[in-house]
C-alpha cells in the first residue's frame, strides 16, 4: 500500500497532505496574509513565507494521517506551473526528505493535479470527461481520458479569468483576492444592472483582457459614491458577464463533443454564480456534473497528492535533478 507525502508550494499557499493507497488521511494548509496589503502575491515574500510555514505544514499533515516519516513510500511536489522562488522551497524539500529516507520522488503538474482533484472524494467523474480548469493563472476547458491524457481543448488567448475577476474587484477598491469578495456582493446585485461588451473568441478559446479594459471605461465617470452606492449590482454584473463567457464556451464544448460528464476545478469554481449557471445548465440538458468542495478547489496538497498517487501507479517518478518548471505546460 504506497503511502505518499505530497507538497504544494506554487503560489501563496503552503500546503501538505499525505495519501495512502489513493485514500486521503490529510490536507493542511497554511494561507500568506502577508499579500493582502500589496493587492496581489508578491513573490519574494511568498517564498520567505514558504520557507518559514514547509516544516510545520509537513509535520502537521503526517501527525494528523497518524503516519510517521519512515512509513513514507514516496514524496511529491508540485514542479510548475508557478512561482519560481515559491516552487524552489517546497522541490527543494521534497528533494532532501526523498534523499535521507531513500524513496522515491514525484514532479506534479499544478494543472493537471487541479483537474484530478475530482478523484478525491466521491461522486467521481466517469472517463472521458471534459473538465473547465478556472483559476488565477489558467483558464482551460480539457478532455480527459484517463489521468494522464488529457488534451486541451480550448484556453485563454490572455488573463486567466481569475485575473478578470481580480483586477475589475482591484478597480472598485477591493483588497486582493477580490474574486471571493465580488462573489459575495454578488449575493445581493442584479446581473443585469450593468452590461460589458465581450469580445466572442473563436473555437473553445477564451479571451478576459478586454472585459478590463471596457470596464475601466465603464468607471471612467462614475464617482466614488455611484461606485459605493451600486457595488452590489457592480459586482453582480460584473460575475454574470464573466461567469457566461464561461458557459458559453462550455456548453459549446459539450455539443462538439457529446460528452455530458462535466467537471470544474480550480479557485473560481468556488464561485457561486458559476456554481449556479452550471447546475441550472445540468438540469435543461442532462449533464452529470463535478464540483469540487470548497478546500479542494483553491490551491491545495490533497490534489497534488491524488495526482501523485496516479504517477507513482504509472511508476512516473523524477530523478534528484528534477528541477522546478515555472511555465509547464499539460
Ligand atoms: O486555483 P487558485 O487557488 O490559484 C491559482 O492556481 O491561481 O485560484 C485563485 C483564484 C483567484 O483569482 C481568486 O480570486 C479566485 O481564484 N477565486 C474566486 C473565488 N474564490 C477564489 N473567484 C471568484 N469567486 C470566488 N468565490
Ligand atoms: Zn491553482
Amino acid at each position: 500500500m504506497p503511502i505518499i507525502l505530497a507538497i504544494e508550494s506554487s503560489c501563496d499557499e503552503t500546503s501538505a497532505a499525505v495519501i495512502a493507497d489513493g485514500q486521503l488521511l490529510s490536507n493542511i494548509t497554511a494561507t500568506q496574509a502577508v499579500h493582502t496589503q500589496y493587492g496581489g502575491v508578491v513573490p519574494e515574500l511568498a517564498s520567505r513565507a514558504h520557507q518559514q510555514n514547509v516544516v510545520p505544514v509537513v509535520a502537521e499533515a503526517l501527525r494528523v494521517a497518524g503516519i510517521s516519516k519512515q512509513q513514507l513510500s514516496a514524496v511529491a511536489f508540485t514542479q510548475g506551473p508557478g512561482l519560481l522562488g515559491a516552487l524552489l522551497v517546497g522541490s527543494s524539500f521534497a528533494k532532501s526528505l526523498a534523499l535521507g529516507l531513500n524513496i522515491p520522488l514525484l514532479g506534479v503538474n499544478h494543472i493537471q493535479a487541479h483537474i484530478l482533484s475530482h478523484f478525491i472524494e466521491e461522486p467521481r467523474p466517469k472517463f472521458p470527461f471534459l473538465c473547465l480548469t478556472v483559476s488565477g493563472g489558467h483558464t482551460q476547458i480539457v478532455q480527459v481520458n484517463a489521468p494522464s491524457d488529457i488534451k486541451i481543448l480550448g484556453e485563454t488567448q490572455d488573463d486567466a479569468v481569475g485575473e478578470a475577476f481580480d483586477k475589475t474587484a482591484k478597480l472598485i477598491g477591493l483588497p486582493y483576492p477580490g474574486g471571493p469578495l465580488i462573489d459575495r456582493y454578488a449575493k445581493d446585485g442584479n446581473p443585469k444592472a450593468f452590461a460589458f461588451p465581450v469580445v466572442e473568441m473563436q473555437h473553445l478559446d477564451f479571451s478576459f483582457s478586454g472585459i478590463k479594459t471596457a470596464f475601466m471605461y465603464f468607471l471612467k465617470d462614475k464617482s466614488a459614491e455611484f461606485i459605493a452606492e451600486n457595488r452590489n449590482d457592480i459586482c453582480a454584473s460584473v460575475q454574470y458577464t464573466l461567469v457566461e463567457i464561461l458557459m458559453r464556451k462550455l456548453r459549446k464544448a459539450v455539443r462538439e463533443t457529446g460528452i455530458t460528464e462535466v467537471a470544474i476545478a480550480g479557485g473560481v469554481s468556488a464561485n457561486s454564480g458559476l456554481r449556479n449557471a452550471l447546475t441550472a445548465e445540468a438540469e435543461k440538458r442532462h449533464w452529470n456534473i463535478y464540483v469540487p468542495r470548497f478546500e479542494y478547489c483553491t490551491d491545495n496538497a490533497a490534489m497534488i497528492a491524488m495526482t501523485a498517487h496516479f504517477l507513482y501507479q504509472e511508476n512516473k517518478t523524477v530523478g534528484q535533478n528534477a528541477s522546478p518548471m515555472p511555465r509547464m505546460t499539460l
